[in-house]
């Protein structure tokens, strides 16, 4: 083998400690148990309550875990991509903000916005330089703070999200392990069915935009899950058919956790045995960018070098993909 692949070599992820259950949210608004259960999958979510505590802190601590376990000084890491639809701030980045905290200095950083398929997006980019020989450590996260833009008297939306924060390690290799393909897609004339209404150029804050709620997540349900599923079982059926592959090669399908639902309608449209679906959306809710790498980070202790793993998501924009992935290492190996 002589052809560059960027490996994942190390995962890690923060959720913070508080948790919000169905049966708290049954206080909140006009909703139960059993509807938030059987509609979406979910039983729990962990939200950010740390006074001060932005998106950049979770990934920080994901960040820090990930370059304890990979044994990575700070300095060496050369760039740092961070996915996310909740920055700190509008601007500076998120990205160069989480190298600052965690003592990343000389690297680049920068953030990627394309919603729940924004972990998908910034690896196949990270992936990109390694394997144009441009960088040797590149680091990779998924992070947001829901919780952040989410109108907690929303029924529709407010049971879904969770905040979390998910990290890889990318790193040269010619083993023919690593990312090996991926097909990324978008439409942008979805927008109109899943964005934030006001504080961007088009509709810039102000009282009238307070008062309206319109600085809130807002979603329209049913043509997303419908657009969600063809669009995440198509890109599986592509990236395998481009790598002369069938579903039966796949160990791990790792779908984004936006609705119990949708994954199983994906795993069973493309074939794939539930046992190899990783699912944790009951615990976290939909956290957008983290969805992906908080799958992987939980189940690391199964996977073993040479598994094949489709990533798939698909999330505002529209955006969505599927990238096929040869794993790296034994999860075992940390001990998880
Ligand atoms: O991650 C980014 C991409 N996002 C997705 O992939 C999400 C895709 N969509 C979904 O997951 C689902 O559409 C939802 C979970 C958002 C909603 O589930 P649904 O089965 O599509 O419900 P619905 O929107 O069709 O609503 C059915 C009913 C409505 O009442 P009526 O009009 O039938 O009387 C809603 O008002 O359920 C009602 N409803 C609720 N009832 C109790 C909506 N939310 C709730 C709630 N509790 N929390």
């Amino acid at each position: 083998m002589t052809k560059l692949h960027a490996a994942i070599t190390g995962v890690h992820g923060y959720v913070p400690d508080y948790i919000l259950t169905n049966a708290e949210l049954e206080k909140m608004v006009d909703t139960t148990d059993e509807w938030i259960t059987s509609r979406t999958g979910i039983k729990e979510r962990h939200i950010l309550k740390t006074p001060g505590w932005a998106t950049s802190d979770m990934a920080v601590e994901a960040v820090k875990g990930l370059l304890a376990k990979t044994d990575t000084k700070p300095e060496e890491v050369e760039l740092l991509i961070c996915a996310t639809v909740t920055p700190d701030m509008h601007f500076p980045d998120t990205a160069n903000t989480i190298c600052d905290k965690v003592g990343i200095k000389g690297a680049w950083a920068y953030d990627i916005n394309a919603a729940c398929s924004g972990f998908l997006y910034a690896l196949m980019t990270g992936a990109k330089f390694i394997e144009a020989g441009m960088h040797k450590k590149v680091i990779v996260v998924g992070a947001d703070k829901m919780s952040s833009i989410i109108d907690y008297t929303d029924r529709t939306t407010c049971i879904i999200f969770g905040d979390g924060a998910g990290a890889v390690m990318l790193e040269p290799t010619k083993d023919g392990v690593g990312v090996i393909d991926g097909v990324l897609r978008g439409d942008g004339s979805g927008r109109v069915h899943l964005h934030m209404k006001a504080g961007g150029s088009s509709l810039p804050a102000s009282h009238e935009t307070v008062e309206k709620r319109q600085h809130y997540a807002y979603q329209e349900g049913q043509p997303v899950f419908k657009a969600a599923v063809k669009g995440m079982t198509g890109t599986i059926a592509e990236v395998l058919k481009r790598n002369n592959m069938t579903v039966d090669d796949i160990d791990w399908l790792v779908p984004h956790q936006a609705n119990k639902r949708i994954i199983q309608s994906v795993g069973d449209m493309a074939g794939v045995p539930t046992e190899k679906v990783m699912v944790n959306i009951h615990r976290y809710g939909n956290t957008t960018a983290g969805t992906l790498p908080l799958c992987l980070w939980d189940y690391e202790s199964q996977l073993k070098r040479g598994d094949h793993l489709v990533l798939t998501a698909f999330g505002g924009g529209f955006t969505w993909g599927s990238i096929l992935i040869k794993w790296a290492y034994d999860g075992l190996e940390f001990g998880v």
